[in-house]
């Protein structure tokens, strides 16, 4: 039996692995001829090594293709896609209605497709009608089965799913079928409709993501009184039903997930005309959180003006610290703001690669040493605390925003000024 992954980013790259891991052969479908030949190299273009590992390990029970005829050789096929945002907040389809007139074109009677791609409430209970309409003989059965792995930790998060979810129309056989491809502990696996499912997934990143909008918005409330929020998160989260995720207080959600999914799910409930106040209030906190580095300088300088010619370094591009994926990076955003006005910004993080550093256009700096020593602004927009290796003297005089609240307290005394939501605003005397 071959299963087909149609659609090699993180999700379908993170479930390709994991098949290859369970004995299966496995056919990779993606329209992009660079990534597919390099895969055929045992080659993956994201930050993942444990999916490049046993990719090269089992490479010779896996095809990478752009042909999507090769996908006749399947009888499961995954569809994991990517479903950007639209400017209006809604999904782009695209490439998911691509997959699915492959699907329906080159696809044998009996196929199983299960729809890993986030999408819209109702898409997949339309895709199972259109194929039952164009396809009335045999039956091609279509399962929604959401993704919640994480960048940085995508095959963990696939070999051990936190719970397996499974939206359609089953019978015994077909739920038997489906615990079996992916063996994980019984418990963990729930069958339901699609659009329980569906919207299952849009639930859980908007509750994550209101989590950190919450947490930031207390920061601030922490910053004004002095509070530590740090220790009110631990506090917090020492209660089981609270519990420690997405707790962190910072610049605000990134990525290419929470941005999109608060925003389309805000966009599905205006449709259905539900007035969705507490996930607008999370998408509202976090636009205003993402920039708050740069109104904290505009405050303390009263105006960028000031800082026109002055050296600023920002640490960390990527969208969050254990990855190098620049999409929906709160540090490009800002880069964007400050150029207009700044001539002199400087660039750090060994995590994205050359040639992304390279056409965001300013100098970039590969010690962080030699980074910091140059520039009077230093910027931090990552979790990664490689920064607290350096001597504490290099931070003498310096301003120092950070976005993260990772620096030490032995370098914080250091620095002429020192911000970061979690502890506020610290002058030198
Ligand atoms: C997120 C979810 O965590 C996954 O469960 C989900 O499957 C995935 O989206 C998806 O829909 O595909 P991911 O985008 O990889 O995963 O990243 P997270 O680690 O959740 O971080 C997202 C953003 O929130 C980052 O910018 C991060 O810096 C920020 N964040 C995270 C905080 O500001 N505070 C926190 O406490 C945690």
């Amino acid at each position: 039996m071959k299963i087909a992954v149609v659609g090699l980013g993180y999700v379908g790259l993170a479930v390709l692995a994991n098949l290859l891991e369970n004995g299966y052969e496995v056919i990779g479908f993606d329209t992009d001829s660079y990534k597919v030949a390099a895969l055929n190299d045992g080659k993956i273009l994201i930050s993942e090594p444990k999916i490049e590992k046993v990719l090269q390990k089992y490479l010779e029970h896996v095809t990478f293709t752009t042909r999507p005829s090769e996908l006749t050789k399947a009888s499961i096929i995954y569809i994991c896609v990517n479903t950007p945002e639209k400017p209006d907040w809604s999904v782009e389809l695209k490439y998911f209605n691509e997959a699915k007139d492959s699907v329906l074109k080159y696809s044998d009677h009996e196929t199983l497709v299960i729809i890993k791609s986030t999408i819209p409430v109702g898409t997949s209970r339309k895709m199972q009608h259109e194929i039952d309409v164009k396809r009335p003989t045999g039956r091609i059965r279509v399962v929604f089965s959401p993704e919640f792995l994480r960048q940085g930790y995508a095959l963990d998060d696939v070999r051990n799913p936190s719970r397996l979810v499974f939206g359609g129309e089953f019978d015994e056989a077909l739920k038997i079928k489906l615990s079996t491809i992916n063996p994980v502990n019984q418990n963990k696996i729930i069958f339901t409709d699609y659009e329980s499912a569906e919207l299952s997934k849009y639930s859980s990143n908007n509750f994550l993501a209101l989590k950190i909008s919450y947490i930031n918005e207390i920061s601030m409330l922490a910053n004004k009184v002095g509070a530590n929020v740090d220790d009110i998160k631990k506090i917090m989260a020492l209660d089981p039903r609270i519990s420690d995720g997405c707790l962190n207080a910072g610049v605000g959600f990134g990525g290419g997930c929470f941005v999109k999914d608060t925003k389309a799910l805000y966009q599905q409930a205006k449709a259905l005309g539900v007035d969705a106040k507490i996930i607008k209030a999370s998408i509202d906190r976090n636009t205003e959180q993402n920039r708050i580095l740069l109104t904290k300088l505009d405050e303390i300088y009263k105006g960028f003006k000031k800082i026109k010619n002055e050296s600023i370094l920002i640490v960390g591009l990527s969208f969050k610290g254990n990855c190098g994926d620049v999409r929906g990076s709160i540090a490009i955003d800002n880069l964007r703001v400050m150029e207009r006005q700044c001539n002199n910004i400087s660039l750090y993080d060994p995590l994205v690669n050359k040639e992304t550093l390279k056409s965001l256009d300013h100098k970039i700096f590969t010690s962080l040493e030699e980074a910091i020593n140059n520039n009077k602004i230093i910027l931090i927009f990552t979790e990664r605390t490689e920064i607290n290796k350096l001597d504490d003297e290099l931070f003498e005089k310096k301003i120092v925003l950070d976005g993260r609240g990772i620096l030490e307290q032995s370098k914080i005394k250091e620095c002429a000024y020192y911000y970061s939501p979690i502890l506020g605003e610290i002058k030198k005397r």
